[in-house]
């Protein structure tokens, strides 16, 4: 297919409007279907009045993630003021999945107005976090372990009583801080066996390759990109890219809760999800072991009471 297009999901079409949409035909060329500055009418969704398959052109991807992100972001408020943790949850995954399928300076800096509004629409975040965890869902993926890290960030920000602006970039640090991922091969990622030292390698570089991407986006917060960078340094060193002792803040605080939320939920056949209390058991081996910061874990600890 010509690479100059790119097929959207259906359920998308009507958050398009400054985006145009086009048509295939037969002979694979393409015609412009709708034009910018208008949006498909709920008649025509409603009753698939339009092509089984519509498309984008390439150069408009960013801009279309942009509107997909904002009339997310709108619905995220909808069901926050309503107290719908589900639907908070899910279209959390869905922002970050939109926002993932192209994760570069343009896109990724939308999802700062996704923790803005968590952050500062929940009066009672704890709440809405704490519902929002308990939620389980059957598939365990990049974006729902980004959003889980990032709500038991925000809980422990809000615990250790952060300013506004420290949790909002705790909150932004925990939702990219595998944004590497995206590069690396799913196969590898999921892979439901003992992995070779190549393979353990490749997922590793997730690590560079996060702060590669985070460096070329417009973020005033350093922090983000070394979280990404840093999130798996140990503090007596044994940690990777480049086995620090002396980590960034923000970074060791992402750590200890990115191991949490792995062991607390990762459900594959290999390895099973365990309970909050077992999982607190190995990360404090850890940290008399030397390799995660004592006063955290215990206000992590504190902050999931
Ligand atoms: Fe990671
Ligand atoms: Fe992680």
């Amino acid at each position: 297919m010509d690479k100059e297009y790119i097929p959207v999901r259906n359920s998308h079409l009507h958050y398009y409007r400054a985006v145009p949409l086009y048509y295939q035909n037969k002979d694979h060329t393409f015609g412009l279907y709708k034009p910018p500055g208008k949006t498909l009418d709920d008649m025509r969704l409603e009753k698939a009045h339009h092509p089984r398959r519509l498309f984008i052109k390439h150069l408009d991807k960013i801009k279309s993630i942009n509107e997909v992100q904002r009339a997310f972001n709108r619905q995220l408020e909808d069901h926050i003021k309503s107290g719908d943790p589900e639907g908070v949850k899910n279209i959390l995954v869905d922002i970050v999945e939109e926002t993932f399928t192209e994760p570069r300076s343009g896109s990724v800096e939308g999802l700062s107005e996704t923790v803005n509004i968590i952050v500062s629409d929940c009066t009672n975040e704890s709440d809405i976090l704490n519902r929002i965890l308990g939620l389980s869902r059957n598939d365990y993926t990049s974006a729902l372990h980004s959003v889980n890290v990032m709500a038991l960030a925000i809980s422990y920000a809000a615990h250790t009583d952060m300013s506004l602006q420290d949790k909002k970039r705790l909150g932004l640090s925990a939702l990219l801080h595998d944004i590497g991922k995206t590069r690396i091969n799913a196969d590898i990622l999921s892979a439901p066996r003992k992995l070779s030292n190549e393979e353990f390698n490749r997922i590793k570089a997730h690590t560079t390759i996060g702060y590669n991407i985070l460096d070329t986006c417009r973020f005033p917060q350093a922090e983000i990109k070394l979280c990404a960078l840093q999130h798996h340094e140990k503090a007596d060193g044994s940690g990777y890219p480049r086995g620090l002792t002396r980590i960034n803040p923000v970074a060791e605080i992402i750590g200890l809760i990115d191991c949490y939320e792995a062991l607390t939920n990762d459900d594959r056949p290999y390895r099973n999800a365990m309970d909050p209390l077992k999982a607190l058991t190995i990360i404090k081996d850890d940290v008399v072991a030397g390799k995660f910061n004592r006063k955290i874990f215990e206000q992590f600890a504190y902050s999931l009471l």
